[in-house]
This record gives structure tokens, C-alpha cells and sequence, in this order.
């Protein structure tokens, strides 16, 4: 049975649910599920925007048996071609054999590569600023290289002010029901979710959003309609705000993340004693993860949000700790810069991460690395405790 979304009096929300996928992209956990959206005009003729994951494509090909309620599909825009949003587009293709592909240059290459049909006698290649007249429904193009992969496009319509984002201001997170961020409690129930998504797919690529963001700042803009997650009608420029910040590697908000691989919880020790010390001298943002315990995407959206970060690990095998050292190689993937930052160290043979782990670091952007490191030799004594205080002082001293 079809399950389907009324956006506006011709634009329906055609997209479906998937809550048993534990990992996006065979990566990231999403215990909260994922949408996949596609998007369908009732215009004077018909387009839809974008297919869906194949696990949920019974359900996408039934809503979209409903909405064209007997009516020819005209054309299929695709903005994007990775497979959450592309793995249905052959079925599609078959299925409506009237239909024109509409894509750019780009996109078509990737057609063929993940497809073995014939695709060139049904495409309407698009480039920048281009537009489809579908009557009342003038659609406009503009491409967004690299949000999140170089074929990516978002459209425009100009009649109700909608831009289709494509990846840009998408979310993890199933649907509950409420489509419009404005009907749940975003910034409670989903901001932390949408940072991990954004910082954790598209984060390597601020200059490419920053570049979307300023040509969206061109259009009128009343509704945002993403790929994944909430779609906008209200308050958009608090969240075009978050993402102006995460595109830049802007800090939220001041406050410490503290990060700790520990074997036998010495570690963990030091990096509780400093939260303490810390929460003691009036900081209140603070978080702590054990890179054991928690998934990476986690810490790096926490990286993203907060001014400063304290990473504390053992020496494992005369290296980094395994897990500290992946999470380190994330957020120097995803070009992390203009943080505030401070290393423990722990060893009970000859104690070197705190060395390393600068060294994974030095190459980023306009990181401010504090004097105050601390080197724990197999557990926390006295002369520790006080280079905590310490380093608790600095940290303090820098975030005015
Ligand atoms: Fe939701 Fe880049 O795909």
C-alpha cells in the first residue's frame, strides 16, 4: 500500500523508510533509520526527483503508481547517482519506457556505469542554469561538484519556491510520520543526527557547500527538500546557519571533547579527572567518549560542533591505540581545521602517542595546540594530577 506525503498541492513526498540498515553506506550506524526521498511534481506534466535505495523500492513504486494516478511519467530528474538514490532508476527506466531521463553530462557517464541499457535516446542532458518548462513548473539547475559526488545537481522551482537539495541539508533518521522539521523537536531529536550525517558524508567538502550555499542565497527559496531526513518550510536560516558553520569547520559552540583510548582505564582516568576539573572551573560543554565504546561518526561530529579537543590514548604496540588512531585518520580526512587542541599521553614501556598523534595532526588547518601536554606513566600520580589542573587552566585561558 502506498505511503506518501503531501508537500504542497502538487508536490508529493514519494520516498520511503528504512530502519533495519545498521550501517549507511556499510559505515555509519543509524539507529535511528534512514529516509530515502524522492519527490513528485503534478504538474502540467509529470517529474519525479530522484529514485531509492533498492531496499525499499516496492514501496517507492507504489507510491508512485498513486500519485501518477494513471498519468504518463514524463520526465525523471537525477540528481545524484549514489546508489541510495539511484539503485531503482533502472527499474524505473523499464517500467516507464516514456519517460525522459533528465541529468547532466556528468550523470550520464555514471549512468552507464552502474546500468546496461540504453540511455542516450531518452536523456535530456541539463548544465548550469539551465531550465525545463514543464508549464507551471519551470525547473532550474545548478550543479554542487562534490555535495557530495562531482555529478551532484540541486533544482530549483521557481513556481513554489522549492529547492530540491539533493544531499545538502539531509539527515539520518526515519520519517515518523511528521515530514516537515517544523511538525518535530529538531533540534533535540534530530540535530545531532543531521551533524553526523552532514560532517560525516559530506564534511570533507566545505568549499563545494560553501559554494551551493552562496548560489542558493541567490534564489527565493521558501521550502528545502533533501534526500534524506525532515524537509524545511520554516526557520531556514537557523539550520542554512549550521551548515554555513560546518561548511567553514566553524565551531558551534565553545566546548571540550575529550576523546580517550585506555586499555585498562588508567586512560579513561586522566580524561575523567580533567572533565571533572574542568566542570569544576565552570566549563559546562563538555563530552567524553571512549573511541572503544562509541562509533567514530559519533566523535567526529562532536569534533565539528565543539572549539576544543582533548585527545588522551595509550601507547599500544610502541603506536597510537588502534581506535584513537582511526578516529585521529577520520578527522584529518575530513580536513577538521580551526580547533583548539591538547594531548595525554599514557605508556607504561616507553609512553609515545602523544607524539604521534601531534604528528597525524600537524598538517591540519590552523590548529591551536596547547603547551600543556600530559605524559602518564601506567597510571595517574600526583605530579599527573597537577598537570591536569594545569592543562584544565589552559584550556580555560584559550576559549577567552
Ligand atoms: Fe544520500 Fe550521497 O547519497
Amino acid at each position: 500500500m502506498y505511503c506518501v506525503k503531501k508537500i504542497s498541492e502538487d508536490i508529493t513526498w514519494i520516498g520511503a523508510n528504512d530502519r533495519r540498515l545498521a550501517l549507511f553506506e556499510n559505515a555509519h550506524p543509524i539507529p535511528r533509520g534512514v529516509s530515502y526521498n524522492s519527490y513528485f511534481i503534478n504538474g502540467d506534466k509529470t517529474v519525479v526527483l530522484d529514485t531509492v535505495d533498492r531496499a525499499v523500492g516496492e514501496r517507492f513504486f507504489e507510491n508512485l503508481s498513486h500519485v501518477l494516478g494513471g498519468r504518463e511519467l514524463n520526465y525523471v530528474i537525477v540528481q545524484h547517482m549514489e546508489p541510495d538514490h539511484c539503485a531503482t532508476l533502472g527499474e524505473l527506466l523499464m517500467r516507464y519506457p516514456e519517460a525522459t531521463v533528465v541529468a547532466n553530462q556528468k550523470t550520464l557517464t555514471m549512468i552507464k556505469q552502474f546500468f546496461d541499457m540504453d540511455i542516450d535516446s531518452r536523456v535530456h542532458l541539463v548544465k548550469e542554469g539551465d531550465i525545463l518548462d514543464t508549464g507551471r513548473h519551470k525547473l532550474s539547475f545548478y550543479m554542487a561538484p562534490m555535495v557530495h559526488w562531482p555529478e551532484v545537481m540541486v533544482t530549483y522551482d521557481s513556481e513554489e519556491k522549492v529547492l530540491f537539495s539533493a544531499d545538502a541539508f539531509g539527515s539520518f533518521g526515519a520519517i515518523n510520520g511528521n515530514l516537515f522539521a517544523d511538525e518535530v523537536n529538531f533540534e533535540m531529536d534530530w540535530l545531532p543526527d543531521a551533524r553526523r550525517y552532514y560532517t560525516n558524508i559530506v564534511g570533507k567538502y566545505g568549499a563545494q557547500v560553501t559554494a551551493l550555499l552562496n548560489k542558493a542565497s541567490a534564489l527565493d527559496i521558501k521550502t528545502i527538500c533533501p534526500l534524506h531526513g525532515p524537509v524545511w518550510r520554516e526557520n531556514l536560516g537557523w539550520f542554512i546557519e549550521k551548515y554555513s558553520k560546518w561548511a567553514a569547520w566553524e565551531p558551534e559552540e565553545k566546548g571540550v571533547l575529550i576523546a580517550y583510548g585506555s586499555i585498562y582505564g588508567n586512560t579513561e582516568n586522566a580524561a575523567d579527572i580533567l572533565a571533572s576539573k574542568l566542570a569544576d572551573k565552570g566549563v559546562k560543554n563538555i563530552s567524553v567518549y571512549d573511541v572503544s565504546a562509541t562509533d567514530p561518526s559519533y566523535i567526529l561530529a562532536d569534533a565539528f560542533r565543539f572549539s576544543h579537543i582533548v585527545f588522551a590514548s595509550s601507547t599500544y604496540n610502541n603506536g597510537i591505540f588502534l581506535r584513537m588512531e582511526t578516529l585521529l585518520l577520520d578527522l584529518a580526512a575530513h580536513l577538521l581545521q580551526n580547533r583548539t587542541l591538547a594531548f595525554i599521553e599514557n605508556g607504561s614501556w616507553v609512553p609515545v602517542s602523544g607524539k604521534l598523534m601531534r604528528e597525524i595532526m600537524a598538517p591540519m588547518k590552523n590548529m591551536n595546540v596547547l603547551d600543556c601536554g600530559v605524559t602518564i606513566k601506567s597510571s595517574v600520580k600526583a605530579q599527573q594530577e597537577i598537570e591536569l589542573d594545569a592543562l584544565a587552566n589552559e584550556i580555560i585561558a584559550s576559549m577567552k
